[in-house]
């Protein structure tokens, strides 16, 4: 069987955030179940396209409106991350540094979806499935069903993961002869609340759309950024399923990015000695209880409660919690969780900006990880940190909710709470201490932790059984 993913991120080679490390992952355990899975994605002019060797594959002129542009397709040489990659090239379009912002996105991604769309078509290929993710490859599934420029693909069903149902991608109807040779009476499939919206367009025109969690699909349908409507009539033909975790890369017993490798024979000192590479790092006292947050800082991953609830719990705590923040975004917040670590530097310290080896340093030697998200669709995080046996703090919403069961509970390893409010973190945070000070519980519930699967193996058979189910169907 074969599939391409359409992704606008993918690990190593452009990554925001867990778009990119799913993107990365799932398909290499795809290959490795047997299927020949392979990504397409828009080439970006960063470390990973400098560093690795690339063929060209096709060479093609396509149209964006009026706009002649020439694309290129290149292929990784080697396979090395274990899958084909395929990067999709236009000069002055699709060669860019950053992967998102860019004031024609909208243009961006149409061209990138266009260009692919013509090269599958044109050099002959027929892949079984298309798996678009999120709405950067969201107009894909309408334009195969509904371009006469791409009859001949009309037959393969796409797939649609929902990654994030906040950003839709949505533009003006007067960018509508962007999509090439369309059927105008079929526009109605793009439309939603006056504007063309990707990815309603995308969950219209798949046959099914999958969430990156079972409880994320429930909340889409009374959380979307005004999608609810849709998501409420075509429930139906939603499949929730758990993104697994790539567990080669996040191994703290190979992981070459952490100062001391550790299984869970050797917790106890490995934790320590990362604690204490990371506190040295940051000028923190290691003898005390570290909670660290890790993430974009935007109103999704709840990161402007976050300044009041380090400060409030310093002073409540005094001299008995350090924070640690590694996180970059919106800058207001980015600001306050600076000057933070001014007025406390001796218990606080922030990291802004992305940093990928630290956040694997910050998985290994912090205590708690903290993750007060008011959206979370599925979220890595957390089982990153479960992974290297850090006790995650959630609030209970979408993929948190499935992956983290509060100690309090039968069988439980974490710490959970209900709302995203000051209060609630501050009140986790004083049962973290609590939890701190029994070392023989927290042992042992560090153990849990690392014991549990979260493998990509079993979410990737999920999609494979999905695609199974469609093909039978088709
Ligand atoms: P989202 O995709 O919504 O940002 P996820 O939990 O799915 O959230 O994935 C976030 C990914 O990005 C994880 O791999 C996390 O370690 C990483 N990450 C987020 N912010 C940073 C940062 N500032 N530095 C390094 N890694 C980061
Ligand atoms: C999105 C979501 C996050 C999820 C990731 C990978 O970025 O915000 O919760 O883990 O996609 O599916």
């Amino acid at each position: 069987m074969r599939v391409f993913h359409l992704s606008a991120e993918c690990y190593p080679v452009a990554k925001v955030g867990g778009l990119a490390d799913v993107v990365g992952a799932l398909p290499k355990y795809q290959v490795k179940a047997g299927i020949n899975a392979a990504v397409a994605m828009p080439f970006y002019d960063r470390k990973f396209t400098h560093e690795h060797e690339f063929d060209t594959v096709f060479q093609g002129l396509t149209l964006l409106g009026t706009r002649r542009l020439y694309f290129e397709v290149l292929k990784e040489r080697y396979d090395s991350l274990g899958f084909e990659l395929f990067l999709i090239k236009i000069p002055g379009l699709i060669d860019r540094t950053e992967v998102y912002c860019y004031p024609d996105e909208t243009e961006q991604f149409i061209a990138y979806q266009i260009a692919f769309l013509d090269w599958i078509n044109w050099s002959g290929q027929t892949p079984d499935i298309i798996h678009c993710h999120d709405h950067h490859s969201g107009l894909v599934p309408f334009l195969m069903q509904h371009s006469n420029a791409y009859k001949r693909l009309a037959d393969i069903p796409p797939v649609f993961t929902i990654h994030n149902g906040q950003y839709h991608g949505a533009f003006s109807w007067n960018k509508l002869d962007y999509l090439p040779d369309i059927d105008l009476t079929k526009t109605g499939l793009l439309d939603w609340n006056g504007g063309l919206n990707p990815l309603a367009a995308a969950v219209k025109c798949s046959a099914y759309y999958t969430t990156v969690s079972p409880s994320y699909l429930e909340e889409l349908s009374y959380n979307s950024n005004g999608l609810e409507y849709l998501f409420h009539i075509e429930r139906h033909k939603g499949i929730g399923i758990l993104n697994g975790i790539d567990t080669e890369v996040w191994n703290p017993a190979t992981d070459p990015m952490i100062a001391s490798r550790y299984s869970t024979a050797r917790i106890t000192q490995g934790k320590q000695k990362n604690k204490a590479a990371l506190c040295a790092r940051f000028n923190l006292d290691t003898s005390l209880p570290l909670v660290a947050f890790i993430g974009r800082l935007v109103g999704e991953k709840g990161a402007d409660l976050l300044p009041e609830a380090f400060e409030r719990s310093l002073n409540e705590h005094a001299g008995k919690v350090n924070f640690l923040m590694l996180g970059a975004g919106d800058t207001t917040t980015e600001e306050q969780l600076t000057a933070l670590s001014h007025k406390y530097a001796e218990h606080y310290a922030a990291f802004v900006g992305y940093d990928e080896a630290l956040a694997h340093q910050v998985y290994a030697g912090a205590d708690f990880l903290l993750m007060p998200s008011r959206v979370e669709p599925c979220g890595l995080n957390q089982m990153y940190s479960l992974r290297y046996g850090t006790l995650p703090m959630v609030r209970s919403t979408g993929g948190l909710k499935d992956t983290v069961t509060d100690f309090g509970d039968e069988g439980g390893y974490g710490i959970r709470f209900i709302h995203a409010s000051v209060d609630d973190i501050c009140h986790s945070v004083s049962r973290a201490l609590v939890l701190y000070g029994n070392t023989a519980q927290l042992q042992k519930l560090r153990k849990t932790m690392m014991a549990l699967d979260f493998s990509w193996d079993r979410s990737a058979s999920e999609y494979i059984n999905l695609y199974n189910r469609i093909i039978s169907a088709s």
